[in-house]
């Protein structure tokens, strides 16, 4: 009598942890239909945040870029690249018309997590701390003084190409006396803090950054995307389009806006419990939502709040609820890429990672599939809405028909360890672009990796910038 009962038991909980996926699968549904709303959503949104400042959740912020790279850029820059759990610094060698890129290193730190919720001095002292050793193993002094970009990947307002003040901070950083100050002015006094002598010639967000690399690379490149830790797009806009803009009308006609998508938010979005939940907790509550549904940051962790459900629930890795699946951002996006990915006949993947970062074993091949669906639900998700995004901003461009140039590619250049680690979210993202600008208009829409080009976009646009006679 105990076996057929436990039988029951046992069949009535896989109904309930069936519930809960399926549910989860409507919640997140992106049926092409409800992309195109939210696309014309973003459009809609980008045109209310160009008219005035504080017109939308999209920013669309100033950059003061009003011209990309030439291919001219030449002499010897550093960068420094700030904005997710490592810093980069960059020593490029730029060789002039035609000379490309003659050299480049770079050094990578990551940013010790008490120093992301510390203050403003603490982390600047030790990023130009890191700078000075890594300037001390340069060849041969330069004769001049040294100058850099400085690629700062958080919201800021901009009063000039080198100088802005932070808005807010976003992904896993709050610090709080750093809010509202010029970042240019805090690197800069902890660079003479170091005794180094140096200037900051560019501040760039990181999308600003991929957009210069890029287009430095392939001059039809009008958009930059990342999707790492967290998301954001640039673009190049005309300077007539934005109403905002009450200074002097660049020579050149063109600005590249810092949309700053991360905090677009619309009725169409598909949202979920457990997306509520993850806000509600969060560091920045009801901030950056599209974010939030799309990055790096919080992918894994929307699966970890689905297992922990259904853990609760329905019993679903045993009678008791295995106490990591509690533990917020226990399980990370690298994690759930690599259970998404497993191709093993057991998913012997699924099995190690389960048993090694949550501590649940002996999980049966019927427990792993589901992990591996709740995984893909929440990726395709991600993928389609960014997918959405992009569309957002070629509607914007007028670039969504075929009424443009014949033959005329537009490039969109992209970066972030979401797009490039992540293959079945990169894949289905281009799917999904496909799907929304339609097969003949797709021809003309490439999407370009550009590895690590915001912290070579940096340097090129501190070089576009220089103060310092060569
Ligand atoms: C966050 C930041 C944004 C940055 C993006 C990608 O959304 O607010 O500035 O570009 O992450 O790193």
């Amino acid at each position: 009598a105990v076996v057929v009962h436990r039988h029951v038991s046992k069949s009535r909980r896989w109904g309930r942890a069936m519930e809960i996926v399926k549910e989860l699968e409507e919640k997140c549904a992106t049926p092409t239909w409800k992309l195109k709303l939210v696309a014309d959503a973003m459009t809609v949104e980008m045109h209310a945040g160009l008219a005035s400042e504080g017109g939308s959740k999209l920013k669309m912020l100033i950059t003061y870029v009003d011209n990309l790279p030439t291919g001219n850029e030449e002499g010897l820059y550093y960068a420094l690249d700030l904005g997710g759990t490592n810093f980069r610094v960059l020593r490029v060698h730029l060789g002039g018309k035609d000379g490309g890129i003659i050299s480049q290193e770079f050094t990578e730190v990551s940013i010790p997590p008490n120093l992301m919720v510390g203050t403003s001095d603490a982390l600047f002292d030790y990023i130009a701390a890191e700078l000075v050793k890594f300037v001390d193993q340069e060849n041969e002094p330069p004769a001049r003084q040294r100058e850099l970009g400085f690629t700062f990947s958080f919201p800021v307002m901009q009063t000039s190409i080198s100088s802005g003040n932070l808005i807010k901070w976003t992904k896993g950083f709050s610090i709080e006396d750093a809010v509202g100050q010029d970042v240019v002015a805090e690197l800069t006094k902890a660079i003479k803090r170091q005794g180094l002598d140096m200037r900051v010639t560019a501040l760039v967000n990181d999308t600003v950054g991929t957009l210069a690399g890029g287009r430095y690379a392939n001059s039809s490149v009008i958009a930059a995307i990342i999707l790492g830790t967290g998301t954001n797009a640039a673009y190049v806009e005309r300077a007539q389009a934005i109403p905002k803009w009450h200074g002097p009308l660049p020579t050149s006609g063109e600005m590249v806006i810092n949309m700053e998508w991360g905090n677009f938010r619309s009725s169409h979005l598909p949202v979920t419990e457990y997306d509520f939940a993850l806000d509600a907790e969060s560091l920045n509550p009801g901030e950056q939502i599209f974010e939030k549904l799309i990055s790096g940051m919080y992918l894994g962790d929307i699966v970890r709040r689905v297992l922990c459900k259904m853990a609760e629930e329905a019993c679903f890795f045993g009678d008791d609820v295995p106490p990591k699946l509690r533990v917020p951002f226990m399980l990370r996006t690298p994690d759930m890429s690599a259970m998404h990915h497993d191709s093993s006949a057991d998913l012997n993947v699924v099995g190690s990672k389960l048993k090694n970062i949550l501590e649940i074993s002996d999980t049966s091949l019927e427990v792993r599939k589901v992990v591996v669906e709740i995984c893909n639900i929440v990726a395709t998700r991600g993928a389609r809405l960014s997918a959405a995004g992009i569309f957002g901003i070629l509607q914007k461009l007028g670039k969504d028909t075929m009424s443009n140039g014949e033959g005329q590619k537009n490039v969109i250049a992209m970066d972030g360890g979401l797009y490039e680690h992540y293959t079945e979210y990169s894949k289905c993202l281009e799917n999904t672009l496909r799907e929304l600008v339609g097969e003949e208009v797709s021809e003309s829409i490439i999407i370009e990796h550009s590895n690590d080009g915001s912290g070579i976009g940096a340097a090129l646009l501190a070089a576009s910038h220089s103060q310092v006679d060569g």
